[in-house]
């Protein structure tokens, strides 16, 4: 198990290139079970969860390789096993999205039901319910979810918002086993997340036909049959997110390539009204706070897309922890996502969770500490206060951080972190 010794205060300066968006991948993955063939996502992130999610494939049939320029191919030739074994899910929730497409290309589906995670409880109901909405008939046993729709699935309309908005994988779930069925499918109170948008995308270079891409209200025509798809992921608009927290929180200046500024409008606005400046140059921008200058204080609402991404909520809060004053951060989305509060205050930042909101009282400094990473964001608030932090932070379970950002040390060292990375 490897630990993070970062050594602080630094002040980051310099060029930092965003990686293809993980988010995005997975479902790219999931739908290339939708085509018989072999299908390449180019820029796919060299993630712990990429890996898993290809374990996942390779257990049903398909074969996953990388090229020497890094594509990843995914043959879904055959599929002889339409399983997702309790062992993988476990380890990782997305792969629920393997669902829907096992459905719409196989007529049956075997998922292990996921369970809680540390960021809450996560449940899938809204996913069976859109299925079930499109003919499966979908029971549990033993823990698994069983879905069976022998002789297809069939166009309907279909509400798939829950008690907090819409459900990203619950979307993607819904509209990939659309694709695939006879006539026409509605889905109200879709996710509009980039990620979505970049799903809808791909599908339709496969021969699928949605309209309304990026909107609550997509339509799809059933088709009969899908061909493999050659696609190139989005960048990651959270890891994009999290490189302009260090640059703010160290009082930098970072020049992020491969980023899409229009993923993270809610998150440049909060940005800039704290007193950071964000430019926009040549596929990226530039991001700089002055050294000296006060962070002012912010309230901060996590929404579905556009509003702030809960996926950057506990980055903000290390940044927060430094402001001028007192700040609120309200969390919408996973209203327990806070097991950084803690860890946050033994490196003597002040936070107080009250119910879904944190209630943020500014320091002057943060000091280092040993701390624990409980899952990926949390982590990534850890580097990023210990990067402000006085003194030597040892962040454990560093594997949390891995599932989501690719060897971010080596991102980070060379524009003036001092993160050691260390198996213990
Ligand atoms: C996706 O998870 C992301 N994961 C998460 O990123 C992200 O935090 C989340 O969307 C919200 O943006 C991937 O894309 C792989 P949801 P997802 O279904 O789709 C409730 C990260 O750090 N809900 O949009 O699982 C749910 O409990 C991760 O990279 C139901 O009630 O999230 C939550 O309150 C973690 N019933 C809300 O909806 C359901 O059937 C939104 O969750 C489904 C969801």
């Amino acid at each position: 198990m490897d630990i993070f010794r970062i050594e602080g205060p630094v002040q980051l300066s310099g060029q930092v290139t965003v990686n293809g968006s993980k988010n995005a991948s997975l479902p790219l993955m999931a739908a290339a079970i939708l085509a018989a063939g072999k299908s390449v996502i180019k820029a796919a992130p060299r993630l712990s969860d990429i890996s898993v999610f290809s374990q996942l494939l390779g257990q049903m049939g398909c074969k996953t390789a990388r090229t020497d320029n890094g594509d990843l191919c995914i043959d879904a030739a055959a599929i002889d096993n339409p399983v997702g074994d309790y062992e993988i899910v476990r380890r990782m929730r997305a792969s629920i999205c393997v669902l829907g497409p096992l459905i719409a290309r196989c007529g049956r589906a075997e998922v292990s039901m996921p369970g809680g995670c540390a960021i809450g409880d996560r449940p899938v109901d809204i996913h069976l319910h859109g299925l079930r909405e499109l003919g499966a008939k979908i029971r549990l046993s033993n823990g698994y979810i069983v879905a069976e729709a022998p002789k297809g699935l069939t166009g309907k309309e279909i509400f798939l918002g829950g008690p907090f908005g819409s459900t990203v994988l619950g979307t993607a779930n819904v509209l990939m086993a659309a694709t695939l069925a006879k006539g026409t499918t509605v889905i109200e109170s879709a996710a509009c997340e980039p990620e979505i948008v970049d799903l809808a995308n791909c599908l339709n270079e496969m021969g699928a036909k949605v309209t309304g891409i990026g909107s609550p209200r997509l339509i799809i025509e059933g088709v009969t049959d899908l061909r493999p798809f050659e696609y190139q992921v989005i960048p990651d608009r959270i890891e994009a997110g999290t490189f302009m927290v260090a640059s703010a929180v160290t009082a930098g200046e970072l020049t992020l390539k491969n980023c899409r500024l229009g993923d993270l409008m809610a998150v440049v606005d909060r940005l800039r009204n704290i007193g950071v400046t964000v430019e926009a140059v040549n596929n990226g921008c530039v991001v700089a706070r002055k050294a000296g200058s006060v962070i002012k204080t912010a309230d901060i609402t996590t929404q579905p897309y556009p509003g702030f991404p809960t996926d950057l909520q506990a980055q903000f809060m290390a940044l927060l922890a430094l402001a001028d004053g007192n700040s609120v951060v309200v969390e919408k989305i996973f209203p327990d996502r806070f097991m950084h509060v803690a860890e946050l205050n033994r490196m003597a930042a002040s936070l107080r969770k009250e119910g879904p909101a944190v209630i943020i009282a500014g320091v002057k400094e943060l000091m280092a500490a040993p701390v624990m990473a409980s899952d990926l964001r949390a982590s990534a608030a850890l580097v990023l206060a210990a990067l402000a932090a006085h003194g030597t932070t040892i962040v454990n379970r560093v594997y949390h951080i891995d599932r989501g950002y690719e060897k971010i040390e080596e991102k980070l060292n060379p524009v003036g972190a001092k993160i050691t990375r260390i198996s213990v």
